[in-house]
């Protein structure tokens, strides 16, 4: 079979392009009425996930609706804590929930089944893949080891992860050892996504940002670092993403200390840094998702500043953080148009 030019893995193997591919981070969700429409068919959250059908068709309609350059796998991160039988629910208006582990729990923990259990997702991304657009690169993606160490430890998010924070100098050992589980499990899970289809994959570490320099270094670089060696050692073809979210100025050595080909960037990073980060290879981001919401000239404005300071060099465009639910789905229209150099009046 030819291989179809896929614009976003272009940029990812160093490719400069102009107009850049776009797609939004949680692009299908519920801004979409569409996507709300079969929220409420599916009941609750994690049988969305786990329904092949349903999981295809949500990540389809924002391809539908604005022809974005990458799909990404409708899932969530927290499918792996499901998978460890940590009891995971969906509370309406309030997020995740699950049971809180510690010490025992952590040593006790079986990673055997875990992978088996997420036979639905593989399925779902086999069935995107055969769906999609050729163009169109479809993204898989797990939580960094971090970010989901710190919704198990909690049992519900926070605002600062002080209690996985605390847990970490308290109990390292334990902790170390939930990270390796995690960045293990990951890898694997990773593998079986790129084998059912993905054409590459974004790990993603929303809550690297509430972390000091220290721990930004064993909780951070070191977990993903270790999926990305064991993904990329049986799948040496395999483009990976890494999005720190909140890391300011530890991301000056995290692609090198990690392995990733690309680096996501929040709306934080001033446009100066990304760029010299964007002198050691592409990257991705970093519109505010708060001027979509604006749109009009907030939303012009934000997009040209992007382009302007990194157009010229290898970049995903993309919102710094995901779209939000109350983000009007004609911005989205708008911010696409824009990026491709359509211009609106107005
Ligand atoms: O990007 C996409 O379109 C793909 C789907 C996707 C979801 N979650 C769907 C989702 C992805 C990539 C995620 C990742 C995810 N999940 C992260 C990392 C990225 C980030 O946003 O920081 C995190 C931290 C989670 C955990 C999670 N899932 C939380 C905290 C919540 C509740 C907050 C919220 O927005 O409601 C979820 C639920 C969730 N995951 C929803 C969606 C569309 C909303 C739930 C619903 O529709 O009822």
């Amino acid at each position: 079979m030819a291989a179809a030019r896929r614009a976003l893995l272009e940029v990812l193997k160093g490719a400069t392009l102009s107009p850049p591919p776009v797609w939004l981070m949680r692009q299908a969700g519920r801004y979409l009425p569409e996507y709300r429409e079969t929220r409420a068919k599916a009941g609750s959250f994690l049988s969305l996930c786990y329904s092949p059908d349903l999981a295809t068709e949500v990540t389809l309609q924002p391809i539908r609706r604005y022809g974005f350059d990458a799909a990404i796998l409708f899932s969530d991160i927290l499918v792996i804590p499901d998978a460890l039988k940590r009891n995971v629910h969906f509370v309406e208006g309030s997020g995740p929930r699950m049971d809180p582990i510690e010490e025992a729990g952590i040593f006790a923990l079986e990673q055997a089944g875990v992978l088996d259990h997420l036979t639905p997702v593989m399925q779902a991304v086999r069935q995107i893949r055969a769906a999609l657009p050729d163009e169109t690169t479809l993204l898989g993606f797990c939580g960094a080891p971090w970010t989901v160490a710190t919704y198990m430890i909690a049992g519900h998010g926070t605002s600062d992860q002080a209690p996985a924070r605390l847990f970490g100098y308290r109990q390292p050992e334990a902790f170390a050892h939930l990270l390796a589980v995690l960045a293990e499990l990951s890898a694997d899970y990773l593998v079986a996504q790129i084998d059912a289809g993905a054409d590459a994959v974004q790990i993603f570490d929303s809550w690297a940002g509430v972390l000091g320099e220290a721990e930004f270094e064993t909780y951070a670089i070191e977990p993903v670092a270790r999926i990305i060696r064991s993904v990329k050692a049986r799948r040496p073809q395999a483009r990976i993403i890494a999005f720190a979210k909140g890391a300011g100025m530890n991301l000056r050595h995290y692609r090198q200390k990690t392995g990733a080909d690309m680096i996501g960037l929040d709306w934080s990073v001033p446009l100066s840094f990304a760029a010299e980060l964007q002198k050691d290879g592409p990257v991705q981001g970093n519109l505010d998702p708060m001027r979509v919401v604006a749109g009009g000239a907030a939303l012009d404005e934000g997009v040209d500043r992007i382009l302007e300071a990194l157009g010229q060099g290898p970049l995903v465009f993309n919102l710094g953080h995901g779209i939000t639910p109350d983000a009007d789905p004609q911005h989205v229209t708008r911010l696409v148009d824009r990026v491709r150099g359509v211009r609106n009046g107005g």
